[in-house]
């Protein structure tokens, strides 16, 4: 009854931002990630009926204020009535900081849980229930350029292009380590409940979707960074203008930004996107990785520069 297995975050280009089921997670708004190579998070479970209560291990500490979210992950792939787990979840990055930490450790943990109960689940129905944890979290169930469709009635996910015919590249600059003020769960209802822009929002995202399948399709970088840049910071206006306001951003991020900018001047193939967090993710073109990496690890404020290919979906670790 254990189970090992691994799970990459993932970067959401055009962004999920509002729930239209919070009961269900179900998303509002369809988005476009790609999934990442050399960042990763592992997770075994171990169901044991001799245990007691479900206990959670983060890099070797116990970890409460997670345990909730994972214990109902369980519930859901495993069942109400399933035995008490021990879970056990390591990543390479800092988690809890608008890292996607919650994207990878969901999806492994949901593939995890699945095999270490004897289920035999497709990919799919490993992604809805990844995504009832956490919505971000089933497009980890994919590799590559993944979208997460808008449908009223449950999560669907697939892949749109693989990573071998268009490698992109993604630095990310850690610009402050440690838990997020606000989490998104909590934040997305905040903007849906108070924010005037939030309609606006949700009525442009099909369209940027469009642009974005587009650009992707036609291995098209320069519109493929215009609308996401475009997405992204239209999804910091609409937190911005939140009540209360929602401010991820520090100095140092809008430093990156600029940094960005300064690199796309000088002809630089390369964009910024930003999560729920301070962090700042570049997409660029291989041949740019360099640039990209020295010029952020160079910015006042940031703590690490992290860069990763695109790869995998979330998978177990030797399988029997
Ligand atoms: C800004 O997937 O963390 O990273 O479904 O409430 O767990 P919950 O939200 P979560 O939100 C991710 C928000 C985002 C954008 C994105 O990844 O698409």
């Amino acid at each position: 009854m254990q189970a090992t297995a691994i799970a990459q975050p993932n970067i959401a280009l055009i962004k999920y931002w509002g729930k239209c089921d919070l009961g269900r997670n179900l998303p509002a708004v369809g988005s476009i990630s790609v999934t990442l190579k050399d960042l990763y998070t592992e997770v075994s479970v171990t169901l044991s009926s001799d245990r007691l209560q479900d206990q959670l291990l983060v890099n070797g500490s116990e970890n409460l204020p997670m345990l909730a979210r994972i214990s109902a992950c369980l519930d859901s792939v495993v069942g109400e009535n399933r035995a008490r787990a021990l879970i056990e979840s390591s990543s390479n990055f800092p988690i809890a900081a608008g890292l996607a930490s919650s994207a990878s450790a969901f999806a492994a943990t949901t593939v995890a849980a699945a095999s270490a109960a004897n289920l035999n689940l497709g990919t799919d129905e490993l992604a809805r229930l990844a995504g009832l944890a956490s919505g971000s979290a089933a497009r980890s169930l994919y590799d590559g350029f993944v979208e997460l469709q808008n449908t009223a009635e449950t999560i669907s996910v697939k892949s749109i292009r693989d990573t071998e015919s268009w490698p992109l590249q993604v630095v990310v600059a850690i610009t402050e380590v440690g838990p997020k003020a606000t989490g998104s769960t909590e934040a997305m209802e905040i903007s849906r409940a108070t924010s005037p822009f939030y309609d606006s929002w949700i009525d442009q995202q099909e369209q940027d979707l469009d642009v974005a399948r587009l650009a992707i399709s036609q291995q098209d970088f320069g519109s493929l960074a215009a609308i996401a840049e475009h997405n992204c910071l239209k999804m910091h206006s609409v937190m911005w203008a939140s009540r209360p306001s929602m401010m991820y951003w520090n100095s140092a991020t809008m430093r990156c930004m600029q940094a960005v900018r300064q690199l796309q001047e000088d002809g630089h193939r390369v964009f910024f996107t930003i999560d729920a967090g301070p962090q700042v993710k570049a997409v660029c073109v291989s041949e740019d990785v360099d640039a990209v990496a020295e010029a952020l690890a160079n910015t006042d404020g940031v703590r690490e520069v992290m860069t990763s290919g695109l790869g995998h979906a979330a998978r177990l670790v030797n399988p029997s």
